[in-house]
């Protein structure tokens, strides 16, 4: 019978890649708490018309990579392929405007999306996502970008360039349009397919064309910049001198027009080389106009979500060694010793150790090879001999340095064993 495998596209984190996710999650917290986020938890499904209204008909997400269907009650529900747009849902429904003042909301989760499943392209991947909303002050848009600055040096990675343009007010945008449709036309047989294909649907997005020629035709193109009017002007200056305050490097683009219909003003894009064609680890930018379309009061509001797949993948490389999993890996044999060994394990856990017991009563010899493969600092040993004498012998993984402890004494000094195993650990981290 043939065998059942994941669907294309997704893929399973399995346990040896796992504690890079939990350490990605764990940062994020830390920096999420310290800024005043709080996290919002949204469906993963909703209905259709939300993301239709909410990222645009024209949009490519809309328009070909939606998971929709109907439910056994006839409604069109989808699998939500970002989370913008279910917290906006969240905050009219619940109308968190009511509270006053800002909002800032993080989440993370899986999103769907219809793509062809590449490197760092998947049908099925992870965002973990900002929103403020209820604040039209240039200092949030910098707020938000600095929030992601922060996580991703963190992380130890501060090698990304961020890519940053304005794209005006709603009004901003039809003048601009129009003058992309008119110069675009001029060229309309050289374009690439998809890009005839955008002419006047949604002629922004033939500005980010893969394909050169298109690329040479829109090096010539009217720039937004051109189209702004004053408050939008004043707007990306402010954003452009606050982040020059920050100490964050950016690169003006007057190319970058994003993925999804509902921003206006900021967008902004954190990229990294070695990411290759799917170089955006992390998108967002302003959408004034998103929660009044959904229905909600007018509230302006920034964001940015990050792909988790990409920034585990950029990790990896970097830092080889898994984050170790646990703090000490318990080795016995003989029946003593066993019997000992699962008191001791039960001990240390007690204080807050994590401790991996060796269940296979096999050689010391193999037992010991796991120790290794274990990625804990500290293997613990006990032997007939030792069982005889309440001994243990302690064996640090990466020195090799080895010691010798009686059990009681080890285990009421487990505290600052757990100090001395923490040090070993950070020590091995880059
Ligand atoms: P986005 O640019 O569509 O923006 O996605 C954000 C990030 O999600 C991308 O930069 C990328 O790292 C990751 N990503 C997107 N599609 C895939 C995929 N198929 N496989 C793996 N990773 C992927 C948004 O989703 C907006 N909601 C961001 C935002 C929040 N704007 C304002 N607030």
């Amino acid at each position: 019978m043939e065998s059942i495998q994941a669907p294309r596209g997704t893929r399973d984190i399995l346990p040896e890649e796992v504690g890079y996710w939990q350490k990605v999650e764990a940062i994020a917290r830390q920096c999420l708490h310290a800024a005043a986020y709080q996290e919002i938890r949204t469906p993963t499904f909703e209905q259709t018309p939300l993301f239709e209204r909410g990222i645009g008909e024209a949009t490519d997400i809309v328009g070909k990579e939606m998971y929709s269907f109907l439910d056994r009650g006839d409604r069109s529900i989808t699998l939500r392929p970002e989370g913008t747009a279910g917290v906006v849902r969240a905050f009219i429904e619940h109308k968190l405007h009511a509270q006053g003042g800002t909002q800032r909301l993080w989440y993370t989760g899986p999103m769907f999306r219809y793509e062809r499943p590449g490197a760092g392209r998947q049908r099925q991947f992870h965002q973990l996502g900002v929103e403020v909303l209820g604040s039209q002050n240039p200092r949030a848009d910098a707020e938000v970008i600095a929030l992601a600055a922060d996580i991703l040096k963190s992380l130890g990675i501060e090698d990304w360039t961020l890519a940053l343009n304005s794209l005006g007010t709603f009004d901003d945008r039809q003048l601009y349009r129009e003058a992309l449709v008119s110069y675009f036309e001029q060229y309309k047989d050289d374009l690439d397919a998809d890009s005839q294909d955008r002419l006047y649907r949604n002629p922004l997005r033939i500005l980010d064309s893969k394909d050169q020629k298109t690329q040479a035709i829109a090096q010539d193109a009217p720039h937004i910049q051109d189209y702004l009017c004053d408050q939008s002007r004043i707007h990306f200056e402010t954003v452009c001198t606050l982040l020059n305050i920050l100490g964050i490097p950016y690169a003006l683009d007057p190319c970058l027009v994003r993925g999804l219909d509902y921003y206006t003003h900021t967008a902004f894009e954190f990229k990294l080389q070695e990411l290759g064609t799917q170089g955006t680890l992390c998108g967002g930018g302003r959408y004034d106009r998103l929660i009044s379309e959904l229905g909600g009061p007018d509230t302006p509001a920034v964001g940015w979500a990050i792909g988790l797949e990409r920034l585990v993948m950029l990790l990896q490389d970097r830092q080889p060694q898994s984050p170790s999993r646990i703090d000490i890996y318990m080795v016995a044999r003989g029946l003593l010793a066993e019997q000992q060994a699962l008191f001791l394990t039960k001990g240390l856990q007690k204080e807050g150790l994590q401790v991996e017991m060796d269940l296979s009563g096999s050689a010391f010899k193999k037992q010991l090879k796991r120790a290794d493969r274990s990625g804990a600092p500290l293997c613990l040993i006990i032997g007939e001999s030792e069982a005889e004498q309440d001994q243990v012998q302690l064996k640090w993984l990466e020195s090799g340095e080895q010691d010798q402890q009686n059990q009681f004494e080890l285990l009421a000094e487990a505290q600052s064993l757990g100090r001395k195993i923490n040090l070993a650990k950070s020590a091995k981290r880059i």
